[in-house]
Formats: C-alpha cells, structure tokens, sequence
C-alpha cells in the first residue's frame, strides 16, 4: 500500500468513528464534549427553530433530540413524577430560579413545565456545571436525572438538587403548535 492509501484510509476511519459517535450522544455522558468540539455543521446551528413530533412519546419516557448543536429533553412525566416535583418546597432548591425562558419566575415545578397539567417536560440537557449530558429515566437521588461526570442529581423537574451544579437544567423557548408537536426556537 502507498503512502497516500494508507493516509487515505486513516482518514476514512476516523469520519466512521465520527460519525458512530454522534449516533450515541442521547446514551453516554462523556461522548458529548467530544462530538460538541468536532461542532455541528453550520446548517444545524443556524436552525432558529425545529418542530418535533412528540405523538410517539410514550408517558414515562422521554425524546432527546439536537437543537441548536446541543441536546434537548422533552419528557412525558408520570403522574408519581408530577407528584414529586411539586411537593418540593422552594426552601429544598439551591436554585430557587425557574430558569424557563418561557415563564420566568421561581423554581415552583409549575413553572418549569411546558403544560399546566405538568405533563411536557422540555429542557436542555446539558449539565450546568460543565456541561456534560445528564442521564435520565429516572436517574440519581431524586428520580430525575443524573451527570456521573461529577456527580450531580436533578428531580423530576430538573431542578439541580445535589452535586457540584449551580443552576437548574435551562427551559428554552418552546410550546406546543398543536396537541403532538412541540416547536423548539
Ligand atoms: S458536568 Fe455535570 S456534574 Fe460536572
């Protein structure tokens, strides 16, 4: 093999890692950072807004998809889910801010959902502390979700509540353009 094929096949190897890589953002914490420096294509990040489909979503789950070059988490919650998160007293929250540039005002868990019921969760997943990507599903101390990277727990509304974190997990601007689609932006 000559010089310039072996080059050429390093080259292509690294683009299919690259590219394997992205495909697992939503499942590891530690990938991101790296996918994050190798930056989303210039179209991706100048999408000011993007609809997404949420018929699928399945109560108890929950959908993470890429907006703006980071990843976003539009959860159904459970009515358990529901039930934890406001019956946390505002006294309980390092961060007493609701952090939802859609209703500002305090971190109540009413403030923090998308719909009164409290049942659409919509916020990015990206640790406040360093910004990794938080686990979810239920994940850490409070049900919520959980950054292994150093340790911080959110509850079910995504508020930080134990770790290195200052700030709760930011809602961006959403809402909902009809009964299954949430438009981001
Ligand atoms: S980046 Fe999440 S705890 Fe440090």
């Amino acid at each position: 093999m000559s010089h310039a094929e072996d080059h050429e096949g390093t080259r292509r190897d690294f683009l299919y890692y690259a590219t394997a890589g992205t495909a697992t953002v939503a499942a590891g914490a530690a990938v991101w950072p790296l996918v994050n420096q190798m930056n989303p294509s210039a179209d991706v990040q100048a999408l000011a807004s993007i609809r997404v489909d949420v018929s699928e979503v399945e109560t108890g789950t929950q959908l993470t998809v890429k907006w703006r070059g980071k990843p976003v988490f539009i959860r159904r919650r459970t009515e358990q889910e529901i039930e934890e998160g406001r019956a946390v007293p505002l006294s309980d929250l390092p961060d007493t801010d609701a952090r939802n540039a859609n209703t500002p005002g305090e971190a109540t868990d009413e403030n923090r959902t998308l719909d009164e019921a409290g049942e659409w969760l919509v916020m990015m997943g990206v640790c406040t502390h360093l910004g990794c990507v938080p686990l979810g599903d239920g994940a850490g101390d409070f049900d919520g979700w959980f950054c292994p990277c150093h340790g911080s727990h959110y509850d079910t509304a995504g508020r930080i509540r134990k770790g290195p974190a200052p700030e709760n997990l930011p809602v961006p601007v959403a809402a909902f353009d009809d009964e299954t689609t949430i438009v981001l932006g």
